[in-house]
C-alpha cells in the first residue's frame, strides 16, 4: 500500500454543489477501489490524503490531476505504508474555515513550490487531531 500527498487550488467558480459531487463520486469509487483517506477544502485551497493499493492510488491520482475544478495541484509525498491512518473513510472531509482557517493560512505562507513533505505532514496532523469521524 502507499499513501500519497498532494495540495492543489480550486477553481474560483467552485462552489458547495461541486463539492458534493466530487464526495459523492469518491466515496463510490473509494470504496470499490480500497482507498481510504481525506480532503481537507479551505481558503481556496484542497489537500488530500489517498491510502491504498499502490496502483489504484496512483490511477485515482492521475484521474485527480486531470480534474477541471482544481488547478496547480502538487504532489507532496508518496510513501509505502504497512497501516492507513484513515481505515474507515472512503473520503473524510474537512471544511479549513473558519476554525481552522490558521493552517490553512499556515501553508499558504509556505509558497506552494516549496512546501515539503513535513510542513504537509505537521499541518495534516494538526488537522486529524481536530476530526470527528464524517
Ligand atoms: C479535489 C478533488 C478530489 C478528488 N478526490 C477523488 C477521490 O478521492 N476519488 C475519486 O474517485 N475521485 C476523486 N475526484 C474526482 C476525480 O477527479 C474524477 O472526477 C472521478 O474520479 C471520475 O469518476 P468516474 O471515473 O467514476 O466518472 C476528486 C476531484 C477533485 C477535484
Amino acid at each position: 500500500m502507499i499513501r500519497l500527498l498532494y495540495c492543489s487550488q480550486a477553481k474560483p467558480e467552485f462552489n458547495d454543489e461541486t463539492l458534493d459531487d466530487i464526495l459523492l463520486t469518491s466515496r463510490k469509487n473509494n470504496s470499490a477501489t480500497g482507498i481510504t483517506g481525506v480532503l481537507v477544502h479551505g481558503g481556496g485551497m484542497f489537500m488530500q490524503v489517498l491510502e491504498g493499493p499502490e496502483q489504484n492510488v496512483l490511477r485515482t491520482y492521475v484521474k485527480i490531476l486531470d480534474d477541471k475544478r482544481h488547478t496547480d495541484s502538487r504532489l507532496i509525498q508518496i510513501s509505502p505504508i504497512k497501516d492507513r491512518l484513515f481505515d474507515n473513510w472512503t473520503m473524510g472531509i474537512v471544511e479549513a474555515e473558519p476554525l481552522t482557517f490558521e493552517h490553512v493560512a499556515k501553508l499558504r505562507s509556505h509558497r506552494l513550490e516549496t512546501l515539503n513533505a513535513d510542513a504537509f505532514t505537521q499541518v495534516m496532523r494538526e488537522f486529524t487531531g481536530m476530526l470527528v469521524k464524517a
